[in-house]
């Protein structure tokens, strides 16, 4: 399970990070809450924000970290069940994950719909129009409805394959790994609890989540259950520190650590000799 602290070391803001993070700077946006960029309520009466922040936030502009190309060797060591993550950065998917292993449970900027009338839209086309600056809207003839990256909003649903998924994969998860995420948004925090009693859950992150609060849990019906220090505990173990320190110490005592610094390196001068190239391509 991951979120966006996974990603902060390629340069993209997470959410809750007092300072660095996306809500505490979003001033310029005037908005009556910093999550209303994200609520489709919002959205639906004010797109304009939303796009300016996705200009500066675009997929295709960072590279995967080590953590991502941790997960990605998990999968090619044949231990990979699935990974679950809430971002919407789609490094893991650059990272070469198969996409059969991912489950972006708040979705991708891969596809975009029109709101009108649901006509779908690739990520070219998205990256064009908001690069072009203002609100994406529907081509179809009399249309002019606004059009939204698949990302889900808050009042939205998940992807129904984070349901399908979850519900295959959580009974048979026998190491659960938690990284970048501060577990507070559901329904996604509350997968901690959807794995058995025995399985072991291992959180790596730079702070603690923060305690649930009762009355949200009364009513979003649990939050995470992970607990390291809770008395009794016999099988939650909190890292703190960095993702990619973490990732990278854990690679360590696979005796993978060496090959994890190689694939980055790597993988990384590769992404940054095609960029290069691409560029190059572009001004001539
Ligand atoms: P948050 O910003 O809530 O939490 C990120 C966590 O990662 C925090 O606990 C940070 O301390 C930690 N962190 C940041 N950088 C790190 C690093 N390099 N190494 C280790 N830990 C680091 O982000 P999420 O939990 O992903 O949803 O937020 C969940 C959802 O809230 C997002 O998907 C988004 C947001 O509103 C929607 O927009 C629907
Ligand atoms: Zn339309």
């Amino acid at each position: 399970m991951a979120g966006a602290g996974i990603s902060t070391s390629a340069g993209i803001p997470d959410f809750r990070s007092p300072g660095s993070g996306l809500y505490d700077n979003l001033q310029k946006y005037n908005l009556p809450d910093p999550q209303a960029i994200f609520s489709i309520d919002f959205f639906k009466e004010s797109p304009e924000p939303f796009f300016e922040l996705a200009r500066e936030l675009f997929p295709g502009q960072f590279k995967p970290t080590p953590c991502h190309y941790f997960i990605k060797m998990l999968d090619d060591k044949g231990l990979l069940l699935r990974h679950y993550t809430q971002n919407i950065d789609t490094l893991e998917r650059v990272s070469g994950l198969n996409g059969d292993k991912i489950v972006e449970a708040h979705g991708t900027f891969h596809t975009s719909h029109c709101l009108a009338c649901g006509k779908e839209y690739c990520l070219d086309w998205m990256k064009n129009e908001v690069f072009k600056g203002g609100v994406p809207k529907c081509d179809v003839e009399g249309c002019e409805g606004v059009v939204k990256p698949d990302i889900v909003f808050f009042g939205e649903a998940l992807p129904k394959r984070f349901f399908d998924c979850v519900k295959k994969d959580m009974m048979e998860c026998d190491l659960l790994i938690i990284m970048g995420t501060s577990l507070v948004v559901q329904p996604f925090a509350s997968l901690t609890s959807r794995v058995p009693d025995t399985t072991p859950r291992l959180y790596i992150n730079r702070e603690k989540s923060p305690p649930m609060d009762p009355f949200m849990d009364l009513l979003m019906g649990g939050g995470s259950d992970f607990n390291a220090d809770k008395e009794g505990n016999y099988r939650d173990v909190f890292w703190e520190g960095s993702c990619d320190d973490g990732a990278q110490a854990l690679a360590t005592l696979l005796g993978w650590g060496e090959e994890l610094k190689t694939t980055v390196k790597t993988e990384q001068a590769r992404i940054d000799k095609e960029t290069k190239d691409s560029s190059a391509a572009k001004k001539s």
